[in-house]
């Protein structure tokens, strides 16, 4: 059975990079609706409007719309051997749309909570810059680039600057995830498919901790190898 791979955690709190991570090395696709949406609020139209002032204002887009960029991207060729979900659910009714379409794609869910104390988060987001061209996610306190403000491996390419990644509106992004987001936690806690990592440590050790759950997930769904 192929799996779901949903990265939960607050704004900051490393799902990017280490879905990132897992796609370079697992080769399965991350499907980020933030980054999906973000590139489709540059385009000209009605519905890019919409999505440019519901994130800009930190709230969430609606589930329809989310729900559908979500089918749509999951039933692609790519997706067959499973994927990665990076902000994906964000409500119940988002949750409740994913079990249906895990059952219809007979894949299994796994959901696994990147844990960092809402004091480091503030310089997570504010601090975070990323290359337009290859989407490497950099921290100016954390992982700063080699030359100020330049993509290590794309040196013309001036790194960018969210922008929902003020204080003003890291606040409330922050309030909208304690509200709207957190209580999934407890929906996968209470179905035995939640595992927690320790995020506040380096993305490699992280990473770690995300391989041996997963490895130990294979290994339980397949007892007589
Ligand atoms: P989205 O783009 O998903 O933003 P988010 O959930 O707020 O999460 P971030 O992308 O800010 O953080 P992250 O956890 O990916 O952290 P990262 O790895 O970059 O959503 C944006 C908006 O889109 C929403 O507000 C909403 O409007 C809309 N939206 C998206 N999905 C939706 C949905 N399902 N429904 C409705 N609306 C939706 O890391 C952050 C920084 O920390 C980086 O600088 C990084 O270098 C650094 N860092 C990472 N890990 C570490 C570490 N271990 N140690 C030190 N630094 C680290
Ligand atoms: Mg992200």
């Amino acid at each position: 059975m192929s799996k779901i791979i949903v990265l939960m955690g607050a704004p900051g709190a490393g799902k990017g990079t280490q879905a990132r991570l897992l796609q370079e090395r697992l080769h399965l696709p991350q499907i980020s609706t933030g980054d999906i949406l973000r590139a489709r609020a540059e385009q000209q139209d009605s519905l890019a409007d919409e999505i440019r002032s519901v994130q800009a204002e930190g709230k969430l887009a609606s589930d329809d719309l989310v729900g559908r960029v979500v089918q749509e991207r999951t039933s692609q060729e790519d997706c067959r051997q499973g994927y990665i979900l990076d902000g994906f659910p964000r409500t119940t009714a988002q949750a409740e749309m994913l079990e249906g379409l895990a059952a219809k794609q007979g894949n299994d869910i796994s959901a696994i909570f990147v844990d960092v104390p809402s004091e480091l988060l503030e310089k997570r987001t504010t601090g975070r810059r990323s290359c337009p061209v290859c989407g490497e996610i950099y921290n100016i306190y954390f992982k700063p680039p080699k030359v100020d403000n330049a993509c290590d491996q794309h040196p013309n390419a001036l790194l960018e600057q969210r922008a929902d990644d003020t204080p003003e509106k890291v606040r409330v992004r922050l309030e909208t995830y304690a509200r709207e987001t957190a209580p999934l936690l407890d929906y996968y806690q209470g179905t035995g498919r939640l595992h927690r990592v320790d995020g506040t440590r380096s993305p490699e050790e992280i990473y770690s901790d995300l391989e041996k759950i997963l490895n130990n997930e294979v290994v339980r769904a397949n007892p007589a190898d």
